[in-house]
This record gives structure tokens, C-alpha cells and sequence, in this order.
């Protein structure tokens, strides 16, 4: 049987190596953010609690998008395929969703996070106060907090949104629709 030619170039191969190590680098970097974050966020649920006996915090889940999400995203947007145009520009690769009893609980959660010293604020943007025309309501925030290696601190971002129990019901049920 022949065997098929070598799609790549010496050069390309390379580059594609290059990339497919500097993007699994990068994932990895972003999963320690959310573990950064995750931890952030249970110290506060559990500090509420023994203060107030009182939980604010339902339901706390987080992600990674996918490579193919991702992808999907970049070709979208018409970025090139580099770690630096990819990370200047999709802030949402690391996700946390924090659900809420009530709304209160939301801004509380977020001013109380964002006031923390390593934690910089790059954007919030308040669709319980503005919902969205399709009626989307939710605390959304891109933060970038310091996730430390051998080598030093990379800052990367997390998305933050934060909303209540009927927030969330209505937006799981709108995507679900939306999507079909
Ligand atoms: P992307 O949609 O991720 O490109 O973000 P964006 O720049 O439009 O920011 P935005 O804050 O509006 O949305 C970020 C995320 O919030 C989305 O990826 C969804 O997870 C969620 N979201 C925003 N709008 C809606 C909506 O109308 N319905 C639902 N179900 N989710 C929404
Ligand atoms: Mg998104």
C-alpha cells in the first residue's frame, strides 16, 4: 500500500507542534484559575454560613470551553490561530456560574470577590438591572486573577455570572430552545 504523503511542510509541522502544546498550556492555565476561584468562592459560602447560618450560595458550577467551542469562536470572530490574539480577546475560556437564593446574594457575592486584593476587575456588566430584550437576566463579570507557576504569575481571566435560582431556570430553559 502507498503510503500518503505528508500533508505539512517541515516548517508547518512544526508550527501546528508549536501551537497544539502552546493551547493545552494554555487550557491548563486557565483550569487553575477556576480551582483558584472555586476555592475563593467556597471560603466565602462557608464563612457566610458559620457567621450568618445563612447560605447564599445554591448551586456553584464551572468549565472549561472546549477546544472545539473554542475554535468555533476564534474562526468566528476572524482571529488568528495565536495563543496571544486568542487570550487578548476571548475572556471566557474559563467560566463560573454561582447560583443565588436572591438577588441581594448576587451583588453581595460579586462586591465581596472583586474586592479581594488579587483580583482585578475587567468588566461587569449588569443584566439584572438592564436584562437583556430577550429577557436574560444574570451578574456578569470578566476577572483576572494571578494563578502562579514555576516560572511566576500568569493573570488570567475568569467569567464570573452570577444570578438567582429563577435566573437561572429561565436561561437554562431559553438556551435549550434557542439551540433547537
Ligand atoms: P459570548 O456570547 O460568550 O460571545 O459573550 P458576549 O460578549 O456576548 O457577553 P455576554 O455577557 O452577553 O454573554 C456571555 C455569556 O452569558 C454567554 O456565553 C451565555 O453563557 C450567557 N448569555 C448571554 N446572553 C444570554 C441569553 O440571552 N440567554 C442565555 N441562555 N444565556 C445568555
Ligand atoms: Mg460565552
Amino acid at each position: 500500500m502507498p503510503v500518503p504523503a505528508d500533508p505539512f511542510t517541515p516548517g508547518q509541522a512544526e508550527r501546528v507542534q508549536r501551537l497544539r502544546t502552546e493551547f493545552s498550556r494554555m487550557l491548563m492555565h486557565h483550569q487553575f484559575a477556576i480551582d483558584e476561584m472555586l476555592t475563593k468562592v467556597s471560603i466565602l459560602r462557608e464563612e457566610f454560613l458559620h457567621l450568618h447560618r445563612y447560605n447564599p450560595i445554591e448551586h456553584i458550577s464551572s468549565r472549561v470551553k472546549t477546544p472545539r467551542s473554542l475554535i468555533e469562536k476564534i474562526t468566528r470572530r476572524g482571529l488568528p490561530l495565536e495563543i496571544d490574539a486568542i487570550t487578548a480577546n476571548i475572556t471566557d475560556i474559563a467560566g463560573i456560574r454561582i447560583t443565588c437564593s436572591f438577588i441581594a446574594d448576587t451583588y453581595r457575592i460579586l462586591d465581596t470577590i472583586t474586592a479581594q486584593d488579587d483580583v482585578r476587575v475587567v468588566v461587569v456588566k449588569d443584566y439584572i438591572a438592564e436584562p437583556k430584550p430577550n429577557g436574560y437576566k444574570s451578574l456578569h463579570a470578566i476577572v483576572e486573577i494571578p494563578v502562579f507557576l514555576s516560572t511566576g504569575p500568569v493573570h488570567v481571566p475568569v467569567e464570573l455570572q452570577i444570578r438567582t435560582i429563577a435566573m437561572d431556570f429561565w436561561a437554562s430553559l431559553e438556551h435549550k430552545i434557542f439551540y433547537k
